[in-house]
């Protein structure tokens, strides 16, 4: 007899323990996330501003970036490792964001750093504007690109440089956050 009310006793524990992991499972499951965006300032000596805006759609995460104060031409253009902005320069925002240990290409390649965004190319006055669908990025899960920083780049990103495309300082920096 008392080893079967231990027997029982011990199931009521452990049925009340998987009911406690469920609620708490369930408790943590957020929505999912549509929309994410970067507001962009200059690291020192620097003037680019901006935003960049992150929307998942069927196809991808349309990408879409608005600047202005950059030098004419072609700039390198990533999400890097680490949403710290806090140097003057941008180093610690790390290196480009490559959760799946792919080598650094441009963002039609399949194989490439889930940051790649290849280049956005500013105009005589200075202004730039990316509009681009990318199916590799994430705004959820495990490969989040949210809390993670975009970079702008003062020279132009080739494609061939490992690991970073020799896209030269950091002209301005943005962190990726939730957006309505
Ligand atoms: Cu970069
Ligand atoms: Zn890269």
């Amino acid at each position: 007899m008392k080893t079967i009310i231990f027997t029982l006793t011990l199931a009521c524990v452990f049925l009340s323990m998987q009911i406690t992991a469920q609620d708490n499972h369930m408790m943590r499951q957020v929505p999912a996330v549509k929309r994410a965006i970067a507001v962009i300032t200059p690291t020192k000596g620097n003037t680019v501003r901006g935003t960049v805006t992150f929307e998942q759609t069927e196809k991808g995460v349309r990408v879409v970036a608005s600047l202005t104060g950059l030098k004419h031409g072609k700039h390198g253009f990533h999400i890097h490792e680490f949403g710290d902005i806090s140097s003057e320069d941008g180093s610690s925002a790390g290196g480009h964001f490559n959760p799946m240990g792919m080598p650094h290409s441009m963002p039609t390649s399949k194989k490439r750093h889930a940051g790649d965004m290849g280049n956005i190319e500013a105009d005589e006055n200075g202004n730039a504007h990316l509009d681009y669908i990318d199916p590799i990025m994430k705004l959820d899960g495990d490969h989040s690109i949210i809390g993670h920083a975009v970079i702008v780049h003062e020279k132009e990103d080739d494609f061939k440089t490992q690991p970073t495309g020799n896209a030269g300082p950091r002209a301005g920096y943005g962190v990726i956050g939730i957006a309505k």
